[in-house]
This record gives structure tokens, sequence and C-alpha cells, in this order.
């Protein structure tokens, strides 16, 4: 029996260590033992709870509570909550999860007491280090003794930056293994989508009909903290629901909430509170996301994860920021980076709204990237 540590904190993770916590309950119950641990890097009751709750994740072993904070103090506070989590329950190894300050916390602690890193979601680059992500996973990435890479342009990406991509034995963090898995957010999509469509009841709040709306989030940084980047990205979305007459659903996460008030001008604040066809709501759960998005004709966002799922879901998406870690998106012609820029997000929506031919060939695995990577760490560990 193997031990591992997996550590959650913001919500995505919350949502992508359900496929690996399913497939070890379903194939592997004698030969992992799971501790989670939760940073409480998220912690209002739809940002975390709801997830443990809804995904039938167990529930975390530990959490430690750090809350919201600067990224120096809110990781710092992790590290030492992390460390001494590692030093009592000693695990073969510690399940990181794509790139928020939870991940790198746990990359930190774990690399320095010698304990192996698992990176799930590795690979990925933006090339853009303004994003705090883009520190997260290369720091993250470099100090993993397993990345399992959900996409051909991750492994690219790995050997750009000297990772050796066929090593088959004696792993380390000096002589790390490097898998093409696929995506473990696939898995999810593909096995909750059933289930949301008999236990997501979105449409009995949200009046619209399917195929007639727009699903649309906001939530980085460098477009909530920047009032004239959110202030171009609410314009496009207040003409295209006025002009085009278009629905447009907006779950807003607690940051952009915000920053809505602060950041907009209040003419535009009040034209988007006011406007009848913008249904702006708390965050919903994920079988309600993936109701959304799967009824959508279309997904606007900047979010890495809302990416992928209109994309699993067979929507074309709207990406607001100036490149994505998600390139075959773009490169299969399902994705147009439209940035913060009112104008090409306008346009994208019209070339979309009349010309949805897309092929959305099978990019991010078979669904089982979950199971690849639990039998995987068994082998090895
Ligand atoms: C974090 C991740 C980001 C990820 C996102 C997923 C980092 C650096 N960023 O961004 O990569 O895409 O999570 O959603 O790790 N807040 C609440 N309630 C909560 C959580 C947050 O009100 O439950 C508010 C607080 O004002 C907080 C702000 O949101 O200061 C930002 O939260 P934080 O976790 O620091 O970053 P996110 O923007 O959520
Ligand atoms: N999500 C959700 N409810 C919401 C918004 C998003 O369940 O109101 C889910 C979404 O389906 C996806 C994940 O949260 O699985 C994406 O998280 P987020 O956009 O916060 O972070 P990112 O993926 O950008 O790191």
């Amino acid at each position: 029996m193997i031990k591992i540590v997996t550590i959650v904190g913001a919500r995505p993770q919350i949502i992508k260590a359900a496929a690996l916590s399913r497939a070890i309950n379903d194939q592997f119950k004698n030969q992992i033992s799971e501790v989670i641990v939760h940073t409480g890097q998220h912690y209002d009751h739809n940002m975390s709870q709801v997830f443990f709750d809804e995904l039938r994740i167990p529930q975390p072993d530990i959490n430690l509570n750090i809350g919201s904070a600067s990224h120096g103090i809110q990781t710092a506070k992790m590290i030492q909550g992390i460390e001494k989590i590692l030093h009592e329950r000693k695990p073969n190894a510690i399940v990181l999860y794509g790139d928020t300050n939870s991940t790198l916390a746990g990359a930190i602690a774990a690399s320095k007491i010698h304990v192996p890193v698992v990176h799930i979601e590795a690979g990925l680059r933006s090339f853009n280090k303004s994003m705090p992500e883009e520190i997260n996973r290369i720091m993250c990435d470099h100090v993993s003794t397993l990345l399992f890479t959900p996409t051909k342009a991750g492994l690219t990406n790995l050997q750009n930056e000297g990772f050796e991509l066929h090593r088959s034995k004696s792993y380390s963090v000096d002589h790390p293994g490097v898998f093409h898995c696929g995506d473990v957010m696939y898995d999810n999509s593909l096995y909750f989508a059933r289930i949301a469509e008999t236990q997501s009841a979105i449409f009995n709040h949200f009046k619209t009909k399917p195929n007639q709306y727009i699903l649309a989030t906001i939530h980085r940084d460098h477009n909530t903290d920047q009032p004239e980047r959110l202030e171009a990205i609410f314009e496009a979305i207040h003409q295209i629901a006025t002009s085009d007459e278009v629905d447009v659903f907006i779950p807003l996460h607690p940051r952009t909430k915000k920053m809505l008030s602060k950041n907009l001008t209040p003419s535009l604040y009040q034209k988007i509170t006011e406007n009848k066809r913008i249904m702006i709501s708390k965050p919903v759960s994920f079988l309600d996301m993936i109701n959304l998005e799967k009824n959508a004709s279309m997904i606007i966002t900047d979010s890495g994860g809302v990416q992928k799922e209109a994309y699993f879901f067979h929507k074309p998406v709207l990406i607001l920021r100036p490149q994505t870690e998600w390139v075959e998106i773009v490169e299969q012609g399902a994705g147009k980076i439209c940035d913060a820029d009112q104008q090409k997000i306008i346009e994208a929506f019209q070339t979309f709204r009349y010309d949805q031919k897309i092929n959305f060939s099978p990019i991010f695995g078979d669904g089982k990237a979950a199971e690849f990577i639990a039998r995987k760490m068994v082998e090895i560990f």
C-alpha cells in the first residue's frame, strides 16, 4: 500500500482531485491510501464545500484554513502547514494539481524535505511570466519526480525545457518521469455530464432556452484588477446582449464580484446590472456549470478549465487572455484569442455565431487519465 498526500485549495483543484479519488476508490483501494489536505485558499461554500458534497470526494483529512492573502503571505503559510503534515504523515509522494499558490506551496514544502512530487497538469505554458500561474507551474514542474501532462503541447514544452521524455525507470527529482496521459478534467466531464442531466436544476432558476445563451466567466487578476480591461470585457458583453439580443449567464467569481463595482465606470456598472439579458449569479456548483456549458451556444472565458470544458462539450470559446496554454483549442479553430479587446470579442462572437463548423478532434485523451496516473504511481512508488 502506498500513501499519497493530495493538496487541494482552489476550486478547480477540488474538481480535478475528484477524478483521481474516484479512480482510487473504484480500482486501487487496496494499493493507494490518500490523505486529502485542503489549504483553505478557497473557502466560500460555493467555491469549496459544494464540490466535496456534489462530486463525492472524500472530505479533506486536514484543512489548513489559510484563506486569502498576498502571494507571499498565503504561500508561506501554506508551506509551513504542508511541511508539518508531510513530516507527520510520511507519504510516498505528494500529488499537486495545476498552477495555483497551493500547488507552489506543496512543491516547495515537499521537494525540500525529499518527498517526491507528482504534478498533474504538468508542462502547460502561456509563456507569460506576468501571470502568477506561469511562475507556479514552472517552479512545480522543475521539482517534480513524476510529471503527468494532458496534451502534446505540454510534452513538447517539457522537452524544450530539458526534460527527458523516454526515461523508463529509476525516477527521482533529478531524473523525473514524464507521461502524456490525457486530462483528468475530461474524465470528470464525461463522468458527471450524465449525472448533471438529472441532478442540475439550474434551468429552473435561469429562464432561457438551450443553445440560446452565452455562458461567461471572468476571474483572472489581469482582467479584474485592471479597470480598462474589465471595462472593455463588460462593454463587449453588454453590446452582445443588447445589439444581438443574446442572453448571457455569468456565474461570478468572488474576486470579480468585489472588483466590478470598484473598477467599472458607474455608467457601465449600472447598464450591466440593469440589463435583463445579463444574468449575474454567485458561482454555481459543478453539475450546474457543466449543464450550463453543455447547453450554451458559445462560451466566453478567461478560465483555463472552462476553455477546456467548452471544447469537451463542443462549444466555441472566446478566450479573454492575450495567449493560452491550451493552444490546441485555438489550433483546432474552436477558440479565438480575444484578450480584453472589445472589438475582437465582438468580431469573434459574430464569426462563431454564423459559422460553427468546427472539428472537435480528441486532444484531451480517452477519459481515463486518472486511472493511468493511479496505476503509474502504484508501479513506481
Ligand atoms: C486562484 C488561482 C488561479 C485560479 C483560481 C481558480 C493563484 C495565484 N490563483 O485565483 O490560478 O485560476 O484560483 O478560481 O493561486 N475570494 C473569496 N472567497 C473565496 C476565495 C477567494 O471571496 O472562497 C476572493 C478574496 O477576495 C481573494 C480573491 O478572491 O482575495 C482572490 O482569491 P485567490 O485564491 O487569491 O485567487 P483567485 O483569483 O481565486
Ligand atoms: N466552475 C464551477 N462553477 C462556476 C465556475 C466554474 O463549477 O461557477 C468550474 C468549471 O466548470 C471548471 C473549474 O470550475 O471545472 C474552473 O475553475 P476556475 O475557472 O475557477 O479556474 P481555472 O481553471 O482558470 O484555474
